[in-house]
């Protein structure tokens, strides 16, 4: 690192003897000035194209051992240093990422005694900042506890907010749009169908925030690179517009233990005056991770997978053997799902459109006392029930080109999951399979911790580190929100970690907005298992009392294989569902989980997000348009193609009279020659959406095929 290698330092004295260090963006466009007052206090404060974003915000800690308050310092020294370097993701959303940064570093310690050395790390990227504590190796300071970390973020207003609550368990919300000064936490923790919930504070609301300022500015608020510290909660003071850390506890009330040399995760603020760009803008969150551990990543395959899974989430079938554990309200007995003539069929099917991988949920003993009870022996993860043959299905699986992917449920019982790690993952790689879906509904054991505090983050990383040396990779529900951390852990392909398609099945469901949000919030930290793909929207076929349906025309399911960033996409509908409407299962049976490119067309959060995507190393485009409950019309330049080259767009739309409420199902489909000059108007129904793939044409559809408009 260079030292003193300063864009723009500055000693200007704001306050009587106070310091300030301004470094700004390689574009320019923003400007942090931290400040270290006359009194100690450290502050930072960050600007976009000479507007306010954050206003002076404090910064700090609470130890608890040693007992002290880590809020005033002096300087010791500072650095500065420029970034400017291009990585590859083994997978991900483009083929080569771009980190350019100026970071400065303020060595700080402490006023007074004992002698505690503080380093405040300040990275600013074209698309925002990154800002975290380090507490190098010193004398004074080994092990210690964090009673809580005291980072400001002082908003210039109330700004309009995209948020669920506060919670040490869950982000299985619905999404809530107010102002900040509006937030109603309790009233919103309080109405959800959620398992294990610790709601602590009416005015608090989770990361990745979503705000939009009245001025028009776009600003979200998460963290990177989150390993060994609990998940940061914000709470909103509603008058002066500061939102402050809380850090999710352990079963004693403390936060965090480490042990120097740490450092904490990186707390982000991304802001532009485009909405488009925050949604490209979670590059930043990749590049403030560490580079890949994984050497040989070539066992980790993005992937198309299909799955004993649906039919349990809308009661038509159970994951326990006798038949009583159903994922509706319904209460009759319904067959075993997972059964080696189901999963067989799921193969063959699988085989026959191009999938590789079967999810079977329900395979295992333990589904008859799964859940609410807080126990700690539920699950061995390697005892299969009588009616399911592992051997002969990894057999038939592989016969076919079909990997079974794995389900490890731990129902919260962690203690005991981590007891049968290593035997789990060596029955799977044993029996032919690499990849794991892994789930924590419910209470956590150790009884006391959180899903968000520390405990279970070092066990995630645990997770992701064993697994990799399986050469297994892992998509794990119900686990804290993603920072970024498949930079490091690839084989960490995806999480839920929000509320999933899945609610639409029984419960009130996720209104038509909710697809528009995720990408602004949950997915700014990594891609989510959101199981897109149903394609019999009315539950009411499985059981005539049931009145749930998801709340989306067809049309939008596929386009959310685009809008829904990840790695692995489930179609997770039936396959006699989409065996009524092959030509609309088209569009998932070619969609790629890989791509070169991306580019965000067109967004607003909680109203529409049109993205194009190109497939990774081939010339073939893939484009979705979503949109809120709200009917409207969408205009898609294909100025991104290769010019001068012909190309086929097949477009999924809605018909003209889809509907999510009245009419689902209603869709068409549309051919036609495009090219790099033309821009398609697309009609987008209420709750509904459109996806589009773009071909090179050959010469014969060059013939037969009219040009679009
Ligand atoms: C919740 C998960 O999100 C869901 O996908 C799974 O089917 C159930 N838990 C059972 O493990
Ligand atoms: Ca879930």
């Amino acid at each position: 690192m260079k030292r003193n290698l300063i864009l723009l330092f500055s000693l200007i004295s704001c306050e009587l003897y106070a310091q300030t260090f301004t470094v700004q963006s390689p574009d320019k466009m923003i400007t942090l000035s931290a400040r270290l007052a006359n009194n100690g206090t450290a502050s930072y404060e960050v600007a976009y194209k000479n507007k306010e974003v954050i206003e002076r915000s404090t910064m700090g800690f609470v130890l608890k051992d040693p007992n002290i308050t880590l809020n005033r310092f002096s300087l010791v020294t500072t650095d500065t240093s420029t970034y400017d370097k291009s990585w590859k993701p083994v997978w991900g959303e483009y083929s080569t990422i771009r980190d350019q940064h100026t970071e400065l570093r303020l060595h700080l310690k402490n006023k007074g005694e004992p002698d505690i050395q503080t380093i405040i790390v300040f990275r600013v990227f074209n698309e925002g900042v990154g800002i975290r504590y380090e507490f190098p190796d010193q004398e004074k300071l080994d092990h210690f506890v964090v009673g809580d970390e005291q980072t400001e973020f002082n908003l210039t207003g109330d700004h309009k907010t995209f948020w669920i609550p506060g919670d040490y368990d869950t982000n299985e919300y619905m999404y809530n749009t107010t102002r900040l000064s509006e937030v109603d936490a309790g009233s919103g923790a309080m109405s959800q169908e959620i398992h294990a919930k610790t709601f602590f504070n009416k005015n608090a609301v989770q990361t990745p925030l979503m705000m939009k300022s009245s001025g028009g500015l776009y600003i979200n608020i998460h963290e990177a690179a989150l390993l060994n510290y609990p998940a940061m909660n914000l709470v909103i003071d509603k008058t002066s517009f500061t939102l402050t850390s809380h850090l999710v506890p352990d079963a004693v009330g403390n936060k965090a233990y480490l042990q120097t040399p740490a450092k904490t995760p990186w707390r982000t603020i991304i802001v532009s005056d485009k909405a488009t760009d925050i949604i490209a803008a979670n590059r930043m969150i990749l590049n403030l991770n560490e580079p890949s551990t994984v050497k040989d990543p070539s066992f980790i395959t993005p992937q198309k997978y299909v799955g004993i899974w649906w039919e349990m989430h809308v009661g038509k079938s159970s994951w326990d053997y006798a038949g009583g554990q159903v994922g509706s309200q319904q209460q009759s007995r319904v067959p075993h799902g997972a059964t080696t003539a189901n999963t067989k069929k799921y193969i063959d099917f699988a085989s026959k459109h191009g999938f590789k991988g079967v999810l079977v949920e329900g395979w295992n003993t333990g589904w008859e006392d799964w859940f609410g009870k807080w126990k700690e022996d539920v699950f061995d993860f390697v005892t299969p029930y009588p009616d399911y043959n592992v051997k002969e299905l990894s057999r038939y699986g592989a016969s076919k080109g079909v990997k079974i992917i794995m389900h490890h449920e731990t129902s919260g019982a962690v203690t005991n999951y981590e007891r049968w790690m290593d035997t789990a993952y060596k029955f799977m790689r044993d029996h032919g399979m690499n990849a794991v879906k892994s789930g924590y509904v419910g209470r956590i054991i150790p009884r006391g911790e959180h899903h968000d505090g520390q405990w279970m983050v070092r066990h995630y990383e645990r997770v992701a580190k064993k697994t990799g040396s399986y050469r297994i990779s892992v998509n794990m529900h119900e686990s804290v929100r993603l920072t970024g951390l498949h930079r490091t852990y690839p084989n960490w392909i995806a999480s839920e970690a929000a509320r999933g398609n899945e609610f639409n099945a029984w419960s009130t469901g996720n209104p038509p907005e909710h697809e528009t949000i995720l990408p602004f919030t949950r997915l700014m930290g990594g891609p989510m298992d959101y199981t897109p793909g149903i394609f019999q929207i009315k539950l009411n076929v499985y059981d005539v009392i049931k009145k749930e349906q998801v709340h989306t025309t067809l049309a939008k399911q596929l386009a959310l294989y685009i809008t829904m960033y990840s790695p692995i996409q489930m179609a997770a509908d039936l396959p006699e569902n989409y065996e009524k409407h092959m030509d609309a299962f088209q569009f998932i049976k070619d969609v790629a989980v890989d791509w070169g490119d991306t580019k965000v067309l067109a967004a607003e959060p909680g109203d529409y997000l049109v993205i194009a995507r190109k497939a990774k190393g081939k010339p073939t485009w893939f484009i979705g348009a979503i949109t809120d409950e709200q009917k409207r019309n969408t205009d898609v330049s294909f100025s991104f193609l290769d010019k001068g080259k012909n190309y086929v767009a097949t477009i999924y739309g809605d018909a003209a009279d889809a509907h999510w409420e009245k009419n689902p199902q209603s869709y068409s489909i549309n051919k036609f020659i495009v090219n790099s000059t033309m821009t398609l108007n697309l009609a987008l129904a209420e709750g509904g959406g459109a996806a589009i793939s773009i071909m090179p044409a050959t010469a014969n559809e060059l013939k037969t095929l009219k040009n679009y408009r």
